[in-house]
């Protein structure tokens, strides 16, 4: 990937992470992702008083993404949170960009001052993974 890109994941996925609003555990992530056709979504977690109802920044970048229309499918991936540790993305996340992957999508991940601490091919972090393709089925000549 282009160094220009990845300068501007990071750019994006910082903005969104000083937007985040996590007043329960403090841990303040950003997310930035670029499609295939070279559209940039970001986004940020969003918590709640009603904890399991707050959202992960990967599903804020993901939803912005979709409600944009294009093409949808995830080229790389950024998370950047709060090192030294990576904040790899959870589970339900992985599923998540693994609906709009290709064999090719890349998750980056950055600490807060935008070093490298991770990346790799999203297969690695789900392999065996069940997405859209086990479900499509014929539908009069059409795949539904
Ligand atoms: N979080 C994310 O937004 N993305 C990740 O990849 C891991 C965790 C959020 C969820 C919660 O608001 C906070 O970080 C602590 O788990």
């Amino acid at each position: 990937m282009d160094d220009k890109v990845i300068a501007t994941l990071k750019q994006k996925a910082s903005a969104a992470r000083s937007n985040a609003y996590a007043p329960y555990s403090r841990f303040h992530v950003g997310a930035a992702l670029v499609t295939e056709d070279g559209q940039i979504f970001s986004g940020c977690n969003v918590e709640n008083a009603a904890y399991p109802e707050g959202v992960c920044a990967e599903a804020g970048a993901i939803s912005a993404m979709v409600a944009a229309g294009g093409d949808c499918k995830i080229a790389s991936i950024m998370v950047m949170g709060k090192g030294p540790t990576p904040c790899l993305p959870c589970g339900g996340c992985r599923q998540k960009i693994r609906e709009f992957a290709t064999s090719r999508t890349c998750v980056l991940v950055v600490d807060e001052d935008g070093a490298l601490l991770f990346k790799d091919d999203l297969h690695a972090l789900l392999p065996s993974s069940f997405g859209p393709e086990n479900l499509e089925i014929e539908v009069e000549g059409k795949s539904a």
